[in-house]
């Protein structure tokens, strides 16, 4: 058992992880500023886990605050969520990225440091493979950004390869998600977009429960099956469990890792709207509009890697993920 520290751990991925550290008898500690969070979300992890949730309200870039947390916690590793991740909203604010994504990491390591805990896994993302079309990436595929957020998450993974190749006492691991979607089996918490999300699956969960008119598939004519994109969804309970075993993998070998958090299955746009169709017991409403700019044909993971170094492999399919969406969107209509 270890006192783990989740910067952003109240946001989507966060509170998944939070779960499956306290499932995994880890005590956990939270700091979030609650900018892309629920405020009720600490209340429902505490009802879901059945223990208190210990929770900071406040920013990565405090270093007092930070410094505060080692002080009074006794933290053993960090897991960090703390970022903004919305590729489209970097090209319009590329300094809040750099600032919060990169100035917030570096503030973090600093107080670690000084506190001196040196293990923290990394909330990375496969967009730092750049606009590339492959199937079935490796994790030694060249890296390169093609917007503000890729440069801040190969930024960050570039510092935290540094330092460790600079300091053996520190294990870092650097944790590149695909596409997480889904959401708790209690269906107390999961994805809570803005109004109109960017994202394929929420915006389909917005359409089964009406509050969006139809669907709009960005393309049909990309070299692949069904002319739609196609990407590697992998359940957001799954990446949780990913998170747990790198911490652990990390703590108990001190050996730093770099994954990819994907299934290694590839699922047309079309693809989804059957299996959330079928989730949610409609034919959902779509209409095929032009490409989205910046969109590529087809990207998945090889998953090889992680379950090499970790022991992970992902469970649940792309019916597991619709279906567990659609239960806690629709919970949450019914419990308005
Ligand atoms: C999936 C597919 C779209 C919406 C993004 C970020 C990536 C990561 C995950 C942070 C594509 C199509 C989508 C819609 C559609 N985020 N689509 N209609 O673009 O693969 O990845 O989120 O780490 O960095 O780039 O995910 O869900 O936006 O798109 O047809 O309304 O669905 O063209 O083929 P994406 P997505």
């Amino acid at each position: 058992m270890a006192r783990i520290l989740l910067t952003g751990g109240a946001g989507y991925i966060g509170s998944h992880t939070y779960l499956g550290l306290v499932e995994a008898g880890h005590e956990v500690v939270i700091l979030d500023n609650f900018t892309n969070a629920r405020d009720d979300v600490p209340e429902r992890l505490e009802r879901i886990s059945g223990r208190p949730a210990t929770v900071y309200r406040g920013d990565v870039l405090d270093r007092a605050l930070l410094d505060r947390i080692f002080a009074d916690q006794a933290i053993d590793g960090v897991v960090h969520f703390a970022a903004l991740k919305a590729v489209g909203e970097s090209v319009q604010k590329p300094l809040d990225y750099i600032h919060t994504n990169v100035g917030g990491l570096l503030t973090l390591l600093a107080a670690m440091e000084a506190a001196g805990v040196r293990c923290i896994v990394f909330s990375s993302s496969a967009t730092v493979y750049g606009d590339t079309d492959i199937q079935r990436i490796p994790e030694d595929h060249p890296r390169s950004h093609t917007s503000p957020y890729g440069y801040t998450k190969i930024t960050g993974e570039t510092a935290l390869e540094q330092v460790a190749a600079a300091d053996a006492r520190w294990a870092v691991g650097i944790l590149r998600y695909f596409n997480p979607v889904g959401a708790h089996r209690s269906a107390l918490i999961g994805e809570d977009p803005g109004d109109i999300p960017n994202n394929l699956m929420p915006y389909i969960a917005k359409v089964a429960t009406g509050e969006l008119r139809r669907i709009n598939v960005f393309g049909d004519d990309y070299n692949t099956p069904d002319g739609t994109g196609v990407r590697d969804y992998i359940h957001v309970e799954d990446l949780a469990h990913g998170h747990v075993l790198s911490l652990n993998a990390l703590m108990e070998t001190g050996e730093s890792h770099a994954v990819n958090l994907g299934t290694g299955i590839g699922s047309s746009v079309l693809d989804v709207i059957r299996a959330y169709s079928a989730a949610c017991g409609r034919d959902l409403p779509y209409r095929i509009v032009a490409r989205r700019q910046g969109d590529v044909s087809s990207v998945t993971a090889l998953p090889d890697k992680a379950r090499a170094v970790l022991g992970f492999e992902a469970q649940k399919t792309l019916d597991d993920m619709c279906r567990s969406s659609w239960a806690w969107v629709s919970g949450q209509i019914a419990n308005r």
